[in-house]
């Protein structure tokens, strides 16, 4: 099963892509968390992507495309996969059919989560992730049970994302409407587009994925 997840920052990409990689067993490929771990390396792809990340913008759709394809291509993805971020742009979008289609692949759902931008700023400058494993939270709406204690490793480092200010916020979802969302009428147009009611709480989402999914 090979799914793409679209929606504008904020929306639950990431949150419930984790949540369809344990009930599911398919593998999460988020294309931000890709970039960010180069960012951290100091590789060369990260130094190119590291302000463009930070103002809000789009890394080159060359070096994405590279990235993915490659990254498809390893043992963990042979039960399916989930794309997070990818495509996001029109290019991305075709060039991803022709690298699929090479691959002998088919991308069974997208699904759009819908929600309304004025929510999405404080969804964001709200979010903070566990250092061990990764496992996102929210100052109000997904704390972990106890608190400063990560629920699924009992880790007590979080860190922020350097890119989620207010400010760059809206630079993210300027870049989402002129460049991504676009493509949502592409997946229409081939009739493998659904939509899930992303203003929902985070379980009431999940429940539509696995809907969907399942
Ligand atoms: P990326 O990391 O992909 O960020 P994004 O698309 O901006 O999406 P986010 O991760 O911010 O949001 P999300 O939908 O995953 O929300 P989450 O589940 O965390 O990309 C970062 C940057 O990398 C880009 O700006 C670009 O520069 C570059 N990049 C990446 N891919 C690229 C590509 N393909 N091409 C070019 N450049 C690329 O949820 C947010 C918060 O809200 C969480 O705290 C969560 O707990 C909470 N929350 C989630 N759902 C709900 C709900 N239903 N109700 C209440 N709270 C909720």
């Amino acid at each position: 099963m090979n799914l793409i997840l679209m929606g504008p920052p904020g929306a639950g990409k990431g949150t419930q892509a984790q949540r369809l990689e344990k009930k599911f067993g398919i593998i999460q490929l988020s294309t931000g968390d890709m970039l960010r771990a180069a960012v951290a390396s100091g590789s060369d792809l990260g130094k190119q992507a590291k302000e463009i990340m930070e103002a809000g913008g789009l890394v080159s759709d060359d070096l994405i495309i590279a990235m993915i394809s490659s990254r498809i291509d390893e043992d963990d993805c042979k039960n399916g996969f989930i794309l997070d971020g990818f495509p996001r742009t029109t290019p991305q979008a075709e060039a991803l059919d022709v690298m699929l289609k090479d691959k002998g692949i088919q991308i069974d759902h997208v699904i759009e989560i819908e929600v309304d931008d004025d929510a999405m700023v404080a969804r964001i400058t709200g979010r903070y992730t566990c250092s061990g494993c990764g496992a996102g939270y929210h100052d109000e709406f997904q704390k972990p049970a106890t608190e400063g204690v990560c629920d699924q490793c009992g880790g007590t480092e979080f860190t922020r994302r350097a890119d989620d200010n207010a400010e760059t916020v809206r630079s993210r979802l300027d870049a989402y409407h002129d460049q991504t969302a676009p493509i949502l009428a592409y997946y229409k147009e081939k009739g493998n587009l659904k939509g899930v009611e992303g203003m929902a709480a985070i379980d009431d989402v999940t429940e539509q994925l696995n809907g969907i999914v399942g």
